[in-house]
């Protein structure tokens, strides 16, 4: 993967650390994915913060019960104030990532090559 090289890593800071850490920790990626890599079951979250917000994006990791308005279900994780602030930097960064147009519009999947 190319990404090293487009990352910004001067921006790279603890809260941010602390945030990956809590994404690998917790297995975010058995349903959603961050450039694409991952599960495709949640929400594709590279671009969450400016899609979403922080607020919002605090109330669903901070939920003690799962957040579901669309139907499938986000795991309660009940994450404390400062954890869901650490989430929320690590995909501040991630969003603020040169994704070389990543996601692709139109959608990638009809430029696969499936076999
Ligand atoms: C069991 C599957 C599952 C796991 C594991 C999971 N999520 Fe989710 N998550 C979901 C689903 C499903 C939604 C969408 C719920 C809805 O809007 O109805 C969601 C929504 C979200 C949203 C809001 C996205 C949006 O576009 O509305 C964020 C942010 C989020 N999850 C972060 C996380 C983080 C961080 C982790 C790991 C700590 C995680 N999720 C683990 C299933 C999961």
């Amino acid at each position: 993967m190319e990404v090293g090289k487009h990352s910004d890593e001067e921006n790279l800071t603890a809260q941010v650390v602390r945030g990956k850490v809590l994404w690998e920790a917790n297995n975010c990626m058995g349903c959603h994915t961050i450039m694409g890599e991952g599960a495709y079951y949640a929400p594709e979250l590279t671009k969450v913060v400016e899609r979403r917000g922080e607020g919002y994006m605090k109330a669903v990791l901070m939920s003690k019960t799962p957040w579901s308005p669309r139907g499938r279900k986000m795991v309660a994780y009940g994450f404390s104030e400062e954890q869901a602030n650490d989430l929320v930097a690590f995909f501040t960064w991630i969003g603020n990532t040169d994704l070389n147009g990543f996601p692709p519009k139109p959608d990638y999947k009809s430029t696969i090559n499936t076999k």
